[in-house]
């Protein structure tokens, strides 16, 4: 049997009290107090490109600033005061640049009834993370033009019009209004474009790409896809007042009232909007708060050291399908096959990222430890003639799996408590009580066995020592209706 002595195994296991998870709501909860008044200066960002042509070389503006001439950006205002009431009308093109998928819908809004009409979506390979950003938006652009000329033909979308289009964009952006903004250091794997396109404005690049290829596109609204969750359940559900996105990356927006934001924010706010609107959205960037506060083990220590951009992202390296998955890696490398010869480690394990996050999931999920087996081995087969798993390995694999995700769920409950303590307004209308929905989305929550019930009940636990009921509601294909939804109200 695998000895589970392993001084850092115990601090995962540490983590999960209460006494650990009550100071880390609290250190969180700090932490995003102090952001939220933390003065925001940017530097002057350089242009985006201004050619013209359909080139694909790189032409990434002279006077790029290296993301060091930024501050880490955290309580981004997103620009959307106007919330959804329900009766948006129309039909609008959604797009979802996600961390690991790009996806193009055309949504219609009629009478309290949304449709998605149409939906395609292709994955972001490293061949396509790794290209420069001119090129990127080049093949973005692309992509557009197909969905736009099925919208046309069927009748969606009138011909010869600027077409309304919402972007879901899932890193940080530091917006300038509701529809531009500027795009700031990039997660994720991203890490080559994210350098490339530091600081470009967001919706300059996307309409003149577009334009290069002749397609006329009226940019509504960008938002970030924690902003696209809020608003795609808002719609349906007023009590919501943060949105959770957890699939490869991390994040939450909340709905705060406009006079949190500081005055540099405010300042930046368009003036009609002040007089018009209580509320905001905030992107808070969560991925980036826990910076010695989150309980580290050797195994995270290592995963920081070898990500590209170390420090950058604590929370989500701890809680995101992108990382979890290579944690558990680590600890099933440093156990089970510690003393195992290399001919003999299942095919996948030996290399950076081989476990995937959907294996843990089945294995987690399956009760019977044969299977669970049958099911590793299938996916992570050992050579012929070589000894494979034992039913005991297969014990502790399974365990570690737990460990790990469920240390996650904790983790992402004490963020969410955080932010209902250290960033909503204490005193909720009458007749909200302390309710707070958490709209949720993201293949880690929506897919992962057992995942949503497990920081479903955590937040039960959190909440109740703070006097708060937190529910979280899951909301699928967010990123998409959010787009759209954010582009009607625009
Ligand atoms: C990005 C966020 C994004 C989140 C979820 C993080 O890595 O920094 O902007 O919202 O992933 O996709």
């Amino acid at each position: 049997m695998v000895a589970m002595s392993d001084p850092d195994l115990a601090t995962l296991a540490a983590a999960l009290s209460s006494e650990s998870l009550d100071q880390l709501v609290t250190g969180l909860a700090d932490s995003m107090v102090m952001a939220m008044q933390a003065v925001h200066t940017p530097t002057q960002p350089p242009p985006a490109p201004a050619t013209t042509t359909t080139s694909s070389s790189s032409s990434s503006p002279s006077n790029v600033q290296g993301p060091e001439s930024y501050l880490p950006s955290t309580m981004l205002p997103s620009y959307i005061s106007a919330l959804p009431t329900g009766l948006e009308k129309g039909t609008f093109i959604a797009v979802d640049v996600g961390g690991s998928t790009l996806r193009i819908g055309v949504v219609s809004f009629e009478q309290d009834s949304r449709q998605l009409r149409y939906l395609t979506s292709e994955p972001l390979d490293a061949a396509i993370r790794n290209i420069d950003g001119k090129s990127f938006f080049l093949w973005l652009a692309s992509q557009l033009q197909s969905v736009v000329y099925v919208a046309e033909a069927n009748g969606w979308i009138e011909e010869g019009i600027s077409v309304p289009v919402g972007v879901t964009w899932s890193f940080p952006l530091d917006q300038t209004s509701v529809s531009s903004g500027r795009i700031l250091s990039m997660g994720k794997g991203f890490a080559a474009m994210g350098q490339d396109i530091y600081g470009w404005d967001l919706r300059t690049v996307f309409q003149q790409c577009c334009k290069d290829i002749g397609l006329d596109m009226d940019l509504r609204a960008v938002v970030n896809d924690s902003v696209a969750t809020i608003l795609s359940h808002m719609q349906t559900d007023r009590r919501c007042k943060i949105g959770l996105i957890l699939g490869t990356g991390v994040n939450a927006s909340v709905k705060v009232p406009i006079t949190c934001l500081d005055e540099e924010k405010l300042s930046r706010c368009n003036p009609r909007d002040l007089e018009r609107y209580a509320e905001c959205i905030l992107n808070t960037e969560l991925s980036m708060f826990g910076t010695d506060i989150l309980p580290r083990t050797r195994w995270d220590a290592e995963l920081d050291a070898s990500n590209e951009k170390p420090g950058f992202q604590p929370f989500e390296m701890m809680v995101s399908g992108r990382y979890i998955a290579e944690l558990a890696r680590y600890i099933v490398r440093d156990t089970v096959l510690k003393f195992r010869p290399s001919s003999s480690v299942p095919a996948g394990l030996d290399r950076p990222y081989g476990l995937d996050t959907s294996t843990m999931s089945v294995v987690e999920g399956e009760l019977d430890i044969q299977f669970a087996r049958q099911q590793f081995l299938a996916r992570h087969p050992c050579k012929e003639g070589r000894s494979g798993i034992t039913i005991d390995e297969m014990k502790f694999i399974k365990a570690a799996f737990y460990a790990v995700s469920s240390r996650a769920a904790a983790v992402v409950a004490a963020g969410i408590l955080a932010l209902a303590v250290g960033v909503l307004p204490p005193s909720t209308p009458p007749g909200d009580g302390d309710e707070i929905v958490v709209a949720a989305t993201g293949s880690v929550i929506e897919k992962y066995s057992g995942f949503r019930l497990r920081v479903q009940e955590f937040l039960n636990l959190l909440g109740q020592r703070r006097g708060k009921k937190i529910i979280l509601a899951v909301t699928g294909d967010s990123s998409i209706w959010g787009a759209a939804v954010a582009a009607a109200i625009n």
